[in-house]
C-alpha cells in the first residue's frame, strides 16, 4: 500500500483496527488519530487531480440495507480518490428479496475479493456480527439506533476546523435523541475528546437514562442556548418510530425549532450543524440552515475526508496484520550463535579443477 495522507506529514501514534464499528470502543488517542489522517487526506480534493494511489487493486463494498445519499456517495467517492475498485449493492436489487441473508450476501461477494465492507443496516449489530464473519475489513455506516461511527468523526473534524478544539466546548445534541444512532455516536466522540455535552428535546425523545452516558439532559431548548458553542440540530427519526413521541410537529418546531430568534439569543460564533436529511421547517428554519452560522455543507466535505481516512486505516491495518501472520509462519533461519559454532561448520570441499595448487 502505498503512502499516507496528503504532504502535510503524518499522525502521531497508531492504528491497529481492521474494523471501524463504533465510537464507543475507541480511546480518545484512536478517534484523534482518525482526524488528524484526514486532515491530511482533505487536503487531496483541492489539487487538480483530486486521486491518489493509496488503495490501488483493493476492492470496497457498500453494502447498503438502508437508504442513504451522503453516506453512500461520500463512501464510494472516498474510495475512488484512494484508487479503489468500488461496488455498490442495494437491498432493492438484491437477491435479499430471494430470502438470502446478510452473512451469506457478503461470503458471496467475499469470495469474489473484497477488502472492505461498507455496511448500512437497521438491525443495531449487524456491522458487528459481520466483522466476525468474513476476512475482510468492516465500516459501519450507520446500524438502527446505535451508531453512526463516521457521521460523527465528521462532525468532530468540522468542530475542530471551526473552532479549533474540542476540548472545553459546550455541544447541545438537539432533537430525537432517542432513535439517533448519530446522537450516540456524537456522545461517545464528544465526551471523549472531552466537551460537555447537553441533550435536549421533548421528555419521550430524550429519556432521563442518557444522563448515564456522562451528558446533560434537557428539555428546555430556551434555557441552553447562551450557553452553547455548537448546536447540532437532529431529524425526528419517524422512519423508527410507530406513533409521533409528542402532540404534533407543529408544537415540536415552536419548542425545538432552531429559527432566527433563538439564533440571536445564542453566542455570536455558535456553530450550527445538521447531519442531513434536513426537514426544513421542522427542525431548522431555512434562514438558519442557509445562514452563516451553518457548517452543515462543511460537514458534507469533511465526510469525504474523514471516510478516505477510515478507508485507508482499517485496509492498511488488515493488511499489516496479515503480513504478520504470514511471517510467523515462515521457518526461522538457522542462526550462527557463537564462534565455536561458527568454525564448525565445515568449509565447503575445493574443486580440484579450479583449486590453485
Ligand atoms: C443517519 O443515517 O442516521 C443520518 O445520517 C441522519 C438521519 O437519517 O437523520
Amino acid at each position: 500500500m502505498s503512502g499516507a495522507p496528503g504532504e502535510g506529514g503524518r499522525p502521531q501514534g497508531a492504528w491497529t483496527r481492521r474494523h471501524l464499528l463504533g465510537l464507543r470502543e475507541l480511546s480518545a488517542d484512536e478517534i484523534r488519530f482518525v482526524l488528524d489522517t484526514a486532515k491530511g487526506f482533505s487536503e487531496i480534493s483541492t489539487r487538480s487531480i483530486r486521486k491518489v494511489p493509496t488503495l490501488r487493486g483493493r476492492v470496497a463494498v457498500n453494502l447498503f440495507y438502508e437508504s442513504s445519499t451522503r453516506t453512500r456517495l461520500s463512501f464510494s467517492l472516498a474510495a475512488q480518490r484512494l484508487s479503489a475498485d468500488v461496488l455498490d449493492f442495494t437491498k432493492e436489487s438484491s437477491s435479499t428479496s430471494k430470502g438470502e441473508t446478510l452473512i451469506d450476501t457478503a461470503r458471496n461477494i467475499e469470495a469474489m475479493g473484497v477488502d472492505v465492507f461498507v455496511v448500512r443496516h437497521s438491525a443495531s449489530g449487524a456491522p458487528h456480527v459481520l466483522s466476525s464473519k468474513v476476512q475482510a475489513c468492516v465500516v459501519n455506516a450507520g446500524d438502527g439506533a446505535h451508531e453512526h461511527p463516521t457521521q460523527a468523526l465528521l462532525d468532530l473534524f468540522t468542530i475542530r476546523e471551526k473552532l479549533g478544539r474540542i476540548d472545553g466546548l459546550h455541544v447541545a445534541i438537539v432533537g430525537d435523541i432517542a432513535h439517533s444512532r448519530v446522537a450516540r455516536s456524537n456522545i461517545w466522540g464528544l465526551t471523549k475528546l472531552g466537551a460537555r455535552v447537553t441533550v435536549v428535546g421533548p421528555p419521550t425523545l430524550v429519556p432521563a437514562r442518557f444522563a448515564e452516558l456522562g451528558v446533560e439532559v434537557c428539555h428546555d431548548l430556551d434555557k441552553v442556548l447562551p450557553d452553547v458553542d455548537v448546536l447540532n440540530m437532529l431529524r425526528i427519526q419517524r422512519e423508527r418510530q410507530g406513533n409521533l413521541s409528542f402532540p404534533s410537529l407543529e408544537e415540536y418546531t415552536r419548542l425545538f425549532g432552531l429559527d432566527g430568534r433563538r439564533l440571536a439569543r445564542c453566542k455570536k460564533g455558535v456553530v450550527v450543524m445538521h447531519p442531513g436529511p434536513l426537514n426544513r421547517g421542522v427542525e431548522i428554519t431555512p434562514e438558519v440552515a442557509d445562514g452563516p452560522n451553518s457548517v452543515i455543507l462543511d460537514q458534507v466535505s469533511a465526510g469525504l475526508a474523514v471516510r478516505m481516512a477510515t478507508l485507508f486505516l482499517v485496509v492498511q491495518a488488515k493488511e499489516q496484520q496479515q503480513a504478520a501472520a504470514l511471517a510467523a509462519l515462515q521457518p526461522p533461519p538457522i542462526e550462527v550463535t557463537s564462534p565455536d559454532a561458527a568454525a564448525s561448520v565445515p568449509s565447503p570441499t575445493p574443486d580440484p579443477e579450479t583449486a590453485s595448487p
